[in-house]
């Protein structure tokens, strides 16, 4: 009675084993898969309700027994273990394909900002200042008429007044004016430090204009000042030159014109040999052999006077030459408009750096 109990229990793993691998045979999802876990090998499962059962066998047969439903059930297990890893992939794989999803696609570039061409410039202008000793530094754009006219040597009724169309601002009687050049922190910079002094002035000026490819109501400037004990025209030719060689090569010479501008005397245009065609006038250069940079001379005694130094103890320098005009000269852009026109195709042309170089390959 008893053998046949031990005899009944291999029987019953024998029958067990042969519908749980045919079940694992035909699982088709891990879904199933857990199903079946659950049925047999779970903790309220087939396997274990006959476990339990052992109990009621004699206690001589109990560890052989035992040992044959332990070892049943650790075979159901490894042989589990195998299809149940297969069937989670093949979900997987079949999910991915059902989503469709391309993961080849590039992905979308989001717009990267980039530096403005003229705060480039502006950056460029100011090392290679640093390195001739020349500090940064910035003045207001709403300036008074006394600065922006008087102090450079431009009184009220003077013809040159006229030669800039200026914005004022709100009540004509306090001449409250958008400045039309960076010249008026030549008076603010001197008033408010000592010589030496030798200092660059990048911004914004306004006036009111007609615009075309060469005007723009709005543009950016940089001023220069040096003024000391014994300041010549030779250092402003030296300064300008090492400029126009830091800026456009090696090579490159300077050419000094006569010129008028009240804050100046003498007062002088200068310009670069074309760098393009090595001086011998191409169309960037109008046939000229030379590109015009801006204007500059030796600080007018009238200037000095009004901010209280003496001409006979200090001379300087000074000079002013518009930037977009610059970028223009180096990349060869021919409309002065799209420096504000705000066209991100023409401003990622500039830009350098690795973001922006991703942003182009789209
Ligand atoms: N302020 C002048 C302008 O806007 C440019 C200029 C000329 C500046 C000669 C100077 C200078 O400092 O010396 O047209």
């Amino acid at each position: 009675m008893k053998t046949q109990e031990l005899h009944g229990l291999t029987t019953e793993i024998d029958e067990l084993r042969d519908e749980a691998i045919a079940r694992l045979d035909a699982l088709d999802s891990s879904a199933r898969a857990t199903d079946w876990e659950r049925e047999f090998v779970g903790p309220k499962g087939k396997v274990t309700a006959l476990l339990r059962r052992l109990g009621a066998l004699p206690a001589e047969q109990r560890p052989a027994a035992g040992r044959a439903a332990q070892a049943f059930r650790n075979e159901l297990e490894s042989a589990f273990r195998p299809v149940q890893e297969r069937l989670h992939r093949e979900d997987l794989a079949r999910r991915l394909s059902d989503d469709a999803l391309d993961i080849t696609l590039p992905g979308r570039q989001p717009l990267v900002g980039t530096v403005h061409p003229v705060s480039e410039m502006i950056d460029e202008l100011i090392e290679i200042f640093a390195l001739l000793g020349f500090r940064a530094v910035f003045g207001p754009e709403v300036e008074t008429g006394r600065y922006n006219f008087d102090l450079l040597n431009i009184p009220a009724d003077h013809p040159a007044r006229d030669v800039w169309d200026t914005i004022i601002i709100d009540d004509p009687e306090a001449e409250l004016v958008l400045r039309t050049h960076t010249s008026p922190m030549q008076a603010r910079t001197m008033e408010r430090s000592k010589p030496p002094i030798r200092v660059i002035v990048p911004g914004k000026a306004f006036r009111f204009e007609a615009q075309d490819a060469s005007h723009e109501w709005q543009f950016t400037q940089l001023e220069g000042l040096a003024v000391d004990t014994r300041i010549t025209m030779t250092d402003l030719k030296g300064v300008l030159q090492e400029l126009a060689r830091q800026l456009f090569g090696p090579e490159r010479r300077i050419r000094f014109r006569c010129d008028f501008f009240p804050f100046v005397e003498p007062g002088v245009e200068f310009a670069v040999d074309c760098a393009i065609c090595e001086g011998k006038g191409c169309r960037v250069c109008k046939h000229t052999g030379w590109l015009e940079m801006g204007g500059a001379g030796m600080v007018h005694p009238n200037v000095l006077r009004g901010v209280g130094y003496d001409p006979d103890v200090y001379t300087g320098f000074a000079f002013g030459l518009g930037i977009e005009r610059l970028i223009m000269m180096k990349h060869g852009v021919d409309d002065v408009r799209a420096f504000a026109a705000n066209d991100i195709r023409f401003l990622r042309r500039f830009a350098a750096g690795t973001c922006v170089s991703a942003l182009n390959r789209g």
